[in-house]
């Protein structure tokens, strides 16, 4: 998979053995993986399953700080199962909670965002969330991602609770014209 840069992040590919320790420390505790749909993690050796089976699996990134090593977070693409026929991806992310708030998740998906439309020539890339995550919810709109609409009782958390599933969109015409104006007011 190919690394990708931005200003002061480096997302590049998982190391089962090396980045197990790195993933534990930030997925064992109860507010990342269950906003992100997933179970805490249990010990490293769960970790380095999930690096192996879920993230190579997937080609999801690694976030590191430039300069450090560490793995502070993922972001990657699914298969968007409501859009099979076409060439589109869900984009899913998580980060450590020491580092929220940073603005760094916009900053790895909007280097994400330009790479699933400027060199996988995606048609569109979508995102979901539940309407309690407002964090995530904010980097979306940060994002701009146009909201299509909310699947009532849409999927059922890893501990069996029912929620709404908010869904967003971007369409590659969308994201040129966020890029020309960006480009215009630079
Ligand atoms: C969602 C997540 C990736 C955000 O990462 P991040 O690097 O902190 O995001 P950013 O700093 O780029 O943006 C967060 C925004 O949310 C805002 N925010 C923080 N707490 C908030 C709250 N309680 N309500 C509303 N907005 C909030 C921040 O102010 C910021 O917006 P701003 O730039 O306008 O100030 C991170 O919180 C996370 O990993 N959460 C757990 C996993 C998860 O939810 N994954 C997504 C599943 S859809």
């Amino acid at each position: 998979m190919k690394t990708l840069e931005t200003e002061r992040l480096i997302l590049s590919k998982w190391h089962p053995r090396r980045d197990a320790k790195d993933l534990f420390e930030y997925a064992k505790g109860p507010n990342v993986g269950p906003n992100a749909g997933w179970a805490p993690h249990e010990s490293i050796a769960d970790s380095k399953m999930r690096i192996k089976k879920v993230f190579l699996k997937s080609g999801i990134w690694k976030i590191s700080l430039k300069g450090e090593g560490k793995a502070i977070g993922s972001i990657g693409f699914e298969n968007d199962l409501r859009r099979v026929d076409m060439k589109s991806k869900e984009l899913g992310y998580s980060l450590s909670e020491e580092y929220w708030g940073r603005g760094i998740m916009t900053e790895a998906a909007r280097e994400v965002l330009r790479y699933a439309f400027e060199e996988l020539k995606l048609d569109v890339v979508s995102i979901v969330t539940t309407p309690d995550n407002r964090r995530s919810l904010r980097v979306i709109e940060k994002l701009g991602f146009i909201y299509e609409g909310t699947l009532r009782a849409g999927q059922m958390t890893y501990d069996g609770k029912i929620k709404d599933t908010m869904c967003f969109s971007m369409l590659r015409r969308e994201w040129e014209f966020r890029r020309s104006f960006q480009s215009e007011q630079a």
